[in-house]
């Protein structure tokens, strides 16, 4: 039912899985406990770090910790006006079928509590195996708190597997007795979905400078628009003569009563290439917003619901102030106001720690993946397309120190269709860690996460980041670009020291998607104008989905030459630092246990020799050279990378 992930490989064998789950349906089905009523106050010691409401009038708040060594998450969910119960759950993309629930129920009589499943129809069942533990039940004055446990992986199929990044969490309240758990009609319920990174990082805070200050970027008194969604910006500016300072640590601060409505924030340092920005104080998507907004992006801070205060490891800190940065700052808020509420006002914003004591390292961010370009397409109908963007060997040679990099966040970006993003490193032709992954990647949820372990990067080593989109919903193929209904294929990593390399992305060479379109008209009919003033983008919409055509584009994009960006800031290239025509290898050998996405499909014959036959693309598109390419002899099978021109 839910991913069948690697973790599951430490599991019983079936058999044995069989004879334990009938021993616990022989103790455990319909395990009854009463809700003991009784009185007192909330637990004095918390043992719960984390915590979000679940729903937008905060009713249901929950707190969480998390066990590595144990392997076990601790949930607390207080209810604050207990009725006749309540769902609370995990699914693969926060859908109500084919969830793990855990349910609390009431006939009027007893309450129960129990291990559910809910299958393709949203009926629930009892699950044989009770793997959310109750461990406490008792009323307060605040309601009703609830205490169970659950292992991240529990061997039964009906469960859903916790993994890193993004969790799903659903929740349903009963407003009226009911008589079983199968009488309970999920579609007739007030339910809803939260997003969480349940598995925090389990890294301890490290030691702050005496002489800290702090700083709050807040929005002044705004009145929350009353609609669903609304991004707000705000611009702050530093004082004059600001000097250079590094922030050490940023945490959030949010109004009181609109815990469950600012979604996330960010803080922008505009461009130094502008002496003033103007001031402004409204939706980010306004008319009278000024242009020059657009160019404060370079991120400073940013949380998203549920994300704790962020610190920068001992030795590092992000530079801000003093010569050559602007003094101009842009908050962003996401109100999420899906209740529509009026005239609700908020000062939320981000608290800035810093100190002018710098640390050894200024930390830096790059951008890892894709090219923003329309080379990179996703055909419609799809429902789980994969996208590759590399940072290659020869770029992380020029660019890189001796001594390496070393990676400590990550935050992943895609547009609507993304469903999954994972970088991986490699080196010497092996794959050797996972930078970050996330499985359940949501494009409503972006958050800058803090590595459970540090990454460090050498020179020569590669760094793939793979997307995989769903455009089931879509009838036009998707392409690479900056729009929100485009594509785009990112991972920010942070790391020290800073270098000059800001962007180390690819894209499928040009030249070779021309082949393909040579190649689709060859089989249908010339539907493609290749015609020069045909836009990829039209010569895309206007190829024909059949299942030749789009196992083609996904061998092109497994195996045709790319063209490497390895730029600095300002979209300087380093020397050699734009290379066309290179190799791809997907010959890594593969990290057990870490990379979900299937081996790519291999080269189809005919494919193959249509890439390779020279000559065939009409002139006047990309002038490349067609003789001596690696298809000629089969894709390229010696480990690491080869360079063609
Ligand atoms: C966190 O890590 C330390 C060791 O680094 C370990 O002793 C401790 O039990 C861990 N805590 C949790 C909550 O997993
Ligand atoms: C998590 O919470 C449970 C229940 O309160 C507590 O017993 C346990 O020690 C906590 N674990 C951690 C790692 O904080
Ligand atoms: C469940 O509720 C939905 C919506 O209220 C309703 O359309 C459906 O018929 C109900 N299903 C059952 C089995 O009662
Ligand atoms: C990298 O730099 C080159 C050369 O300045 C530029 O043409 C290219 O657009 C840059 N790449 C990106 C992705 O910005």
């Amino acid at each position: 039912m839910q991913t069948t992930g690697n973790k599951r490989s430490s599991c019983p064998s079936f058999r044995l899985r069989e004879v334990a789950s009938m021993y616990f349906t022989m103790i455990m089905v319909f395990l009854v406990i009463l809700v003991v009523a009784l009185q007192g106050t909330a637990p004095r010691e918390n043992y719960f770090p984390y915590k979000v409401p679940l729903d937008p009038q905060s009713f249901l708040e929950l707190s969480w910790n998390v066990s590595y060594p144990e392997q076990v998450v601790h949930f607390q969910l207080l209810v604050k006006e207990p009725k006749f119960g309540l769902l609370f759950g995990m699914s693969d993309r926060g859908e109500f079928e084919n969830a793990d629930l855990a349910v609390l129920w009431s006939d009027g009589h007893s309450s129960y509590f129990g291990d559910a499943w809910s299958d393709e129809k949203g009926q629930l069942h009892m699950d044989s195996q009770q793997n959310y533990q109750l461990l406490k039940a008792h009323r307060t004055p605040e309601g009703l708190y609830l205490v169970f446990k659950r292992a991240f992986s529990t061997c039964d199929p009906k469960d859903y597997l916790i993994e890193d990044g993004t969790v799903h969490l659903i929740y349903g309240i009963l407003e009226k007795p009911v008589r079983s758990l199968q009488a309970i009609n999920l579609s007739a319920i007030h339910r809803g979905v939260q997003r969480v990174q349940l598995l925090k990082p389990n890294i301890s805070a490290p030691e702050l400078p005496r002489d800290m200050k702090t700083m709050e970027v807040r929005a002044p008194n705004v009145v929350i628009p009353s609609q669903e969604t609304t991004y707000w910006c705000y611009m702050v500016e530093l004082p004059d003569s600001f000097p250079r300072h590094h922030i050490v640590m940023y945490e959030p601060v949010i109004t009181a009563g609109n815990e469950a409505i600012v979604h996330h924030m960010e803080v922008f340092q505009c461009a130094a290439e502008f002496d003033s920005f103007p001031h402004y104080n409204g939706p980010c998507d306004s008319k009278m917003k000024p242009d020059r907004l657009n160019y404060c992006r370079h991120v400073l801070a940013a949380w998203a619901m549920g994300a704790q205060a962020f610190y920068y490891p001992e030795e590092a800190g992000l530079a801000f102030g003093g010569p050559g940065s602007s003094k101009y700052l842009r908050l962003e808020i996401h109100y999420h106001n899906p209740l529509v509420f009026k005239g609700r006002h908020d000062s939320s914003g981000i608290r800035l720690y810093y100190t002018a004591t710098l640390r050894r390292y200024d930390a830096g961010i790059m951008e890892l993946g894709l090219v923003y370009t329309p080379v990179m397409a996703i055909p419609p109908g799809e429902a789980g397309f994969l996208l590759k963007g590399y940072c290659t060997d020869k770029c992380t040679q020029v660019a890189l120190p001796p001594a390496g990099i070393h990676i400590f966040a990550s935050q992943l970006h895609t547009h609507l269709t993304g469903r999954k993003v994972v970088t991986i490193l490699s080196r010497e032709g092996r794959e050797r860690e996972v930078v970050n992954a996330d499985n359940h990647y949501s494009p409503h949820f972006q958050e800058i996460r803090m590595l459970k372990k540090v990454v460090s990067v050498f020179p020569g080593d590669v760094l793939t980041t793979t997307c995989t989109y769903n455009t089931e919903d879509r009838n036009q193929a998707t392409v690479g670009g900056f729009s929100i209904t485009d594509e785009m294929c990112v991972n920010y990593v942070h790391y020290y020291p800073q270098t000059q390399l800001e962007l180390c992305k690819s894209a499928v060479d040009l030249g070779y998607l021309q082949r393909y379109f040579n190649l689709v008209n060859r089989f249908n009919d010339e539907e493609i104008c290749m015609c020069p003033q045909a836009s990829i983008r039209q010569q895309l919409s206007s190829v024909p989905w059949n299942a030749f055509n789009r196992d083609v584009l996904k061998s092109l994009y497994d195996f045709a030459p790319i063209s490497m960006h390895c730029n600095k800031s300002s979209a300087v290239r380093f020397p050699l630092g734009f290379w066309l025509k290179l190799a791809v290898c997907n010959c890594f050998s593969r990290l057990a246990n870490a990379s979900p996405f299937p081996e790519s499909t291999p080269f189809k014959d005919e494919i193959r020799i249509f890439f390779g036959s020279p000559g065939i693309a009409k002139p006047g598109y990309m002038v490349d050279d067609h003789q001596n390419l690696p298809m000629k002899d089969g894709p390229p099978r010696s480990s690491g990378w080869r360079r063609l021109l």
